[in-house]
């Protein structure tokens, strides 16, 4: 299992200081990117994950809920083992995203909303390294997890057959749920709230790693 905790949870006055807490512990981090018009919350972009970039060791997987990302995902300076994960309801035409992540250079993933058919991506997953399954409406952390998309990760597990494509999970995700998540084919796992609003995040991994022993 890797694991990526979505700073979306974490204290904004002490974005690096939350994140470092937890760095030894985790596998990436998860940037929640929000523009306020594909979804209905606004949060952070590439000044912010930028000036943290050089601060952290660990990959990043930047997720853009946003329209437009072909405007935007090149304005993140992230390295070669970061993702950028896009959403294949935006405005932009898959493929031209697709091609510019690939110039950045970065990963490339793709996502999609819950009620999205898995079809809509399926003709772009031999560009791309990862895919995000959204397990809540994408917009706020802190919702609670979708039964349903555990049926949709093993239906894009043999989807994606032997490629080599990471399948991460996004959403309502906690040590009590995780191990079904991790039994239905996925590999990565995204938590916020269950992660950053817990006295003890630490405590709150080892749970996590404990649940899928
Ligand atoms: C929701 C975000 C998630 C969110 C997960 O729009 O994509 O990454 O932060 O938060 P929790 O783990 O609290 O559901
Ligand atoms: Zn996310």
């Amino acid at each position: 299992m890797r694991l990526s905790p979505s700073l979306l949870s974490a204290d904004f006055s002490a974005l690096f200081e939350d994140a470092r807490r937890v760095e030894p512990l985790v596998e990436c981090f998860h940037w929640d990117v929000m523009d306020g018009h594909f979804v209905p919350n606004l949060t952070f972009g590439p000044p912010v994950v930028n000036s943290l970039r050089p601060r952290l060791s660990r990959p990043f997987d930047v997720h853009l809920m946003i329209d437009h990302p072909l405007q935007y995902a090149p304005q993140f300076k992230v390295r070669e083992d970061d993702s950028i994960i896009f959403h294949v309801e935006s405005d932009d035409d898959p493929s031209a995203v697709l091609d510019a992540i690939d110039a950045i250079p970065a990963r490339a993933g793709i996502t999609l909303r819950p009620g999205t058919l898995l079809e809509e991506i399926e003709r772009f997953l031999d560009r791309t390294a990862i895919v995000l399954v959204m397990s809540v409406e994408p917009g706020f952390g802190g919702q609670t997890f979708l039964p349903e998309a555990l049926e949709r990760i093993r239906a894009l597990r043999t989807m994606i057959g032997d490629r080599a494509i990471r399948i991460a999970v996004d959403g309502g995700i906690h040590p009590g749920n995780v191990a079904a998540v991790i039994a239905s084919g996925a590999d990565t796992i995204i938590a916020g709230s269950a992660i950053f609003a817990q006295p003890d995040p630490a405590e709150a991994i080892a749970a996590f790693r404990s649940a899928v022993e």
